[in-house]
């Protein structure tokens, strides 16, 4: 009979077909003797790399598979994955064959005397190197841990890293304040953890990869903002409403600068000016709401069109709420720019509750 899982290694995936199988194999190289299980989670890759972890795990049944479906996302596909298991010691670890697995065995070693909860993989360390980084990508990832450093409580060398091991008992206790948002899965679990990890690290040398692309573009940086105001006023102010409201202020020099061509360059009536610009900037609110905001629920094809018009329509009874408010306060001897403004918060938050319910839900 096979032995239950004492450690379960959690990959996230992303069109990693080919990676799949090798990484199998040379994980079981690395951990003989030891009762491990490895957990795909993938994010209904096109390439189908659910189905190659699928025809794996019927010829070995330590391979697992967890596919979601209409989701996208590094960190929380990760928890996602450690929740899958039962096993007390968890790994996280790349698909890409990036992270070195034959420091497994001494992260392994390293957790099970208990007197730490956390084993990170570091490039940082005595013995660890960037491998083949280009100059600009490693000085960008210094500059990242820095910031880090302030949010994790714990000396970390490498918060960035994508490779670590962990006490099951030790990720619980961090769950309930995780962020999820992006992919520095790390360094949300050290933020989010009530008393400050015990950390020790294992140095390895980040491998070039071989198969596949790197999922990480530029967007990524903005999705590490977004964690860093998580983890700093997220328990105030959700982050979405955040960016939210500030597509919405560039939405406002967006409508003033069709506004102003059309009316004052281009001598066009007031009233079709301000349709014009209104219009202009309903749409570009949208289109940066989808990519900066609903990021993980990205609306593509059809869905974006549908999606538009539903936006538009919020944002019509937006509207109509924003003048309603500051008409009535106005009216009852309010002063007129705090009129304004009520009506403007009213209209913001009315527009991100009801196109989060309407325009980026997804009905699939
Ligand atoms: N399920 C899922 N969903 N998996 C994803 C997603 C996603 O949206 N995006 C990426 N992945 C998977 C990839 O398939 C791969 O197995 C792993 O996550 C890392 O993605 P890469 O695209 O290879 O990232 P990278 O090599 O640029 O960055 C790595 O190194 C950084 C520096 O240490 C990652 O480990 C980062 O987390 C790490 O910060
Ligand atoms: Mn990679």
């Amino acid at each position: 009979m096979m032995l239950p899982a004492q450690l379960a290694i959690v990959v996230p995936t992303f069109n990693e077909r080919q990676n799949v199988p090798l990484l199998v194999e040379l994980v079981g190289k690395a951990l003989p003797g030891i009762a491990w299980e490895i957990v795909f989670v993938d994010d209904d890759s096109p390439d189908e790399t659910a189905a190659a972890a699928r025809a794996l795990a019927l010829a070995d049944p330590r391979v697992r598979v967890l596919q979601r479906y209409g989701r996208r996302g590094l960190s929380s596909a990760c928890v996602e994955g450690i929740l899958a298991t039962a096993a007390p010691y968890v790994a996280i670890m790349d698909a890409d064959l990036q992270h070195d697995e034959t420091i497994l065995a001494a992260m392994y070693e390293r957790i099970r005397r208990d007197d730490v909860d956390l084993v990170v993989g570091s490039r940082y360390v005595e013995g660890g190197g960037m491998g083949e980084w280009s100059e600009s990508r490693q000085k960008m990832s210094r500059f990242a841990t820095k910031l880090a450093l302030h949010l994790t409580k714990t000396p970390i060398s490498d918060p960035m890293s994508g490779f670590m091991m962990m006490r099951r008992d030790a990720f619980m206790r961090s769950l309930p304040h995780l962020s999820t948002v992006g992919f520095k899965i790390l360094l949300d679990i050290a933020a989010s953890a009530p008393v400050p990890l015990r950390v020790a690290e294992v140095p390895y040398t980040f491998r070039t990869r071989q198969y596949g692309e790197s999922k990480l573009d530029s967007l990524v940086l903005w999705e590490y903002v977004q964690l860093l105001m998580d983890k700093m006023v997220g328990h105030l102010i959700p982050v979405r409403f955040l960016s939210f409201a500030m597509v919405g202020g560039f939405g406002v020099v967006v409508h003033f600068t069709v506004l102003t061509l059309l009316f004052k360059l281009l001598g066009q009536p007031f009233g079709t000016a301000q349709t014009a610009a209104t219009l202009v900037a309903i749409s570009s609110n949208f289109f940066l709401n989808n990519m900066f905001t609903y990021r993980d629920k990205r609306l593509t094809g059809w869905g974006l069109v549908r999606g538009w018009v539903s936006f538009n329509l919020v944002c019509a009874f937006g509207a109509a709420a924003n003048v309603g408010v500051a008409d009535w306060l106005f009216s009852h001897r309010s002063y007129w720019a705090l009129s304004a403004l009520a009506g403007i918060t009213v209209s913001v938050v009315w527009n991100y509750v009801m196109s989060a319910f309407f325009t980026w839900q997804k009905k699939r």
